[in-house]
Parts: structure tokens; C-alpha cells; sequence
């Protein structure tokens, strides 16, 4: 376990924000949480933090951040048809997918490139490209801040949802390890319907191929890079906003001026992609001071260098406000404002 005091943590969101903590704490594992609860850190305000892809700091932490460190990989059970693999929480979720591809186990390469520890894919239901977090998870192992206790909760009690589960509403509970099912040739379930996917695969592209998961992987992570910014290269958070799910009534009443309109059904409602509606009001590249819209994918704001998170807050206000005067469409931040 190590410690540092106002700790600053420019490095440790892809926004690449400024902002100080009180105390930071790297933690390899279940005997460094049960130090931490041992010393009252879960008593005071406190906040556990992956790779920092899903949150803004709009002013510093007065708090302890925990990080994980911990990288463990362990095979569980294995049939003809699937492997049950458990990872620690501060893998990164890449490196955890570009294992499972090299060992020729599927399910999470749809989700390459995602910036994001496995830790967090749980709690977000993190998603790309046709699949999520929760089409592989099938066990979510915890400490209950709380309780002092470690237990685990089943896909079902993770109660995912579009980037959302049981955790994000329960933050007492800090994510250990995760368990994934993944699956063997020739039980794969690819994914390829998503977008143009398919047609970023190489043109001899046969899901029997025994590198098909590495095709797909390479053709997302290309799909990514071009429309996407690379977070070590410009600070972004990926998708700024959700997908508002509205009524068909309010579908209907935009494609009467707007029939182009992209929406896709859901057994709730209908799912308007943000970045079309952010588009229409005319902020796609769009720069304001520090901050600005990026130029290829309307639901990704973007540090021109020097930004402050109250800056980004602020342009995404403007957005907001803009998409609703257009629209009537409420659109709400995906990613996490610190302190809330
Ligand atoms: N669109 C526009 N203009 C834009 C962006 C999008 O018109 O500037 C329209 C297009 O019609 C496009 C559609 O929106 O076909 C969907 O766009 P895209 O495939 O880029 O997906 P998205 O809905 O904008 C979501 C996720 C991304 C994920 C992609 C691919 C959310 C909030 N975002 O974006 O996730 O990579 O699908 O699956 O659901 C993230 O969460 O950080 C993230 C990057």
C-alpha cells in the first residue's frame, strides 16, 4: 500500500484536468482494504478511482482517492465451450482483452481500446460496438466499505443497465475482482452488426478464422482511432453525454423537420444517439477558450490544453441548453462531475 498527500491528479483522468486530493492511496488487495477500513479511510469522505476515463475534476478532493493496483489473473473453470477467468480490478481493461484474444477466448473484444480498468467495466457497463460489460460478467467480487466485509454479487444482483448498475448507486461497495465468461472456437458470439464494423474487417474475413477475434479487435480499435481521440494525445473522457431514451411521440414530432433522424427502438422508448442531436445545433467542432467539441464525434468534449473542468462543465451546460431549445431532448453527462 502506498500513500501520498495532496496528491495531484492531472495524470490520473484522461481529461488530463489539474486537481489535487488530500490523500492518494494505491492498494494491491484485499489486505490493504481491510488495513484501510482498519484505519477509519472508509469513515471519512473517500472515493475509489480507476483510470479516471469517466469523470471530470471541476475543483480539488478534499478526500482520499483509492486506486488499485492489484493484477491478478486467475483461470477458474474451464469446459470444451467456455473459460471462467477472474481478473483484479487494476487491470487494465485493454491488457485483460488483448490476453483473452491471444488465448483465443471471446466476448469482450467489441470492447477494445476502451480506456478503463476491469475494475470499472462493472460498475459503468462499460459499451461499444454491439456489446457491454454485462454480456461477460458473471461475478463481481466486493468490499462493503461499510461492513468491513468482502462478498460477491451475481450478474443478476449487478442489475446492469445502460452504462449503469447496482454500484453506480451504491458506492459503498469497492470493486475487487471481476469474473468473466468467455468463450472458445467455435462457441464465439461475434458481434459484427454494429455500425460499420463489418465492413472494417479485411475482406477475407470468416468467423471461422481462427484469428477472428484478433480481426475484430484491430478493426475496432481502427474504427476508434479515427473517430475517436486518443486520450494520451488529446484530453477527452469519451462520450461526454448518454443517448437520451425518450418517447416515440417526441421521435415523431422531430422527424416531421428532421426524417433523417437516426433513433433506434428500445423496449423503453426510443434512443436518439446525442451526437446527431449535439450536430444539429451546430457545436461539432466548436472551440471555446480551452475546451471545445470534438471534430469527429459530437459526444466527445475535448482539453485543447490548458482546460479546467469547470470550463468543460460549463461548455456542456451551453450544449445542453441547446439541444433542449432545438429539441425539447434533455441529454444528461455520462461521465461523473468531482466534487458533485
Ligand atoms: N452521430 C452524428 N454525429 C456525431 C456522432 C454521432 O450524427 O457527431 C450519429 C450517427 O448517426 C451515428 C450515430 O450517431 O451513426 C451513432 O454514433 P456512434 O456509432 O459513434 O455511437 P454513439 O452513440 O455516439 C456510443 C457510445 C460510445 C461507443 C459507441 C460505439 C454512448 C454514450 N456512447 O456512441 O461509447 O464507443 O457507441 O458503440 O453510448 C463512451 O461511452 O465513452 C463511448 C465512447
Amino acid at each position: 500500500m502506498k500513500e501520498y498527500k495532496d496528491y495531484q491528479l492531472q495524470g490520473n483522468n484522461t481529461f488530463g484536468i489539474p486537481a489535487r486530493c488530500d490523500r492518494f492511496i494505491e492498494y494491491a488487495g484485499e489486505e490493504d482494504l481491510k488495513e484501510m477500513y482498519k484505519q477509519k479511510v472508509f469513515a471519512g469522505q473517500w472515493m475509489s478511482l480507476g483510470c479516471g476515463a469517466n469523470l471530470l475534476f471541476c475543483g480539488d478532493y478534499h478526500g482520499t482517492i483509492i486506486h488499485s493496483v492489484a493484477q491478478s489473473i486467475e483461470k477458474r473453470e474451464e469446459t470444451a465451450q467456455n473459460i471462467l477467468v477472474k481478473a483484479d480490478a487494476g487491470i487494465i481493461l485493454d491488457n485483460f482483452i488483448e490476453y483473452s484474444v491471444s488465448n483465443g477466448w471471446g466476448g469482450m473484444e467489441n470492447l477494445s481500446a476502451i480506456p478503463c480498468s476491469v475494475g470499472a467495466a462493472p460498475v459503468q457497463n462499460v459499451g461499444a460496438y454491439g456489446a457491454e460489460a454485462k454480456d461477460v460478467v458473471e461475478r463481481v467480487h466486493v468490499f462493503d466499505t461499510k461492513e468491513g466485509t468482502f462478498r460477491s454479487f451475481s450478474k443478476e444482483e449487478c442489475t446492469f443497465g445502460y452504462r449503469d448498475s447496482f454500484f453506480k448507486a451504491n458506492p459503498q461497495y469497492v470493486v475487487v475482482s471481476v469474473e468473466f465468461r468467455l468463450t472458445k472456437a467455435p462457441s464465439w458470439e461475434l458481434r459484427l452488426d454494429y455500425g460499420n464494423l463489418r465492413s472494417a474487417l479485411p475482406s477475407d474475413f470468416s468467423p471461422e478464422d481462427a484469428l477472428a477475434l484478433r480481426m475484430i479487435r484491430e478493426a475496432v480499435r481502427q474504427i476508434r482511432h479515427d473517430k475517436l481521440p486518443d486520450p494520451a494525445e488529446i484530453g477527452s473522457a469519451g462520450s461526454f453525454f448518454k443517448n437520451p431514451v425518450v418517447d416515440r411521440t417526441v421521435v415523431d414530432k422531430i422527424l416531421h423537420d428532421y426524417p433523417k433522424m437516426p433513433f433506434y427502438e428500445m423496449p423503453n422508448g426510443c434512443k436518439i444517439p446525442a451526437g446527431w442531436l449535439i450536430e444539429q445545433t451546430g457545436w461539432k467542432g466548436k472551440k471555446s477558450g480551452n475546451v471545445g467539441v470534438y471534430e469527429k464525434q459530437a459526444l466527445v468534449l475535448v482539453n485543447l490544453g490548458q482546460a479546467t473542468g469547470k470550463e468543460v462543465w460549463e461548455l456542456a451546460q451551453h450544449i445542453t441548453l441547446s439541444v433542449k431549445e432545438k429539441f425539447g431532448v434533455e441529454i444528461y453527462p455520462e461521465v461523473i462531475k468531482i466534487p458533485q
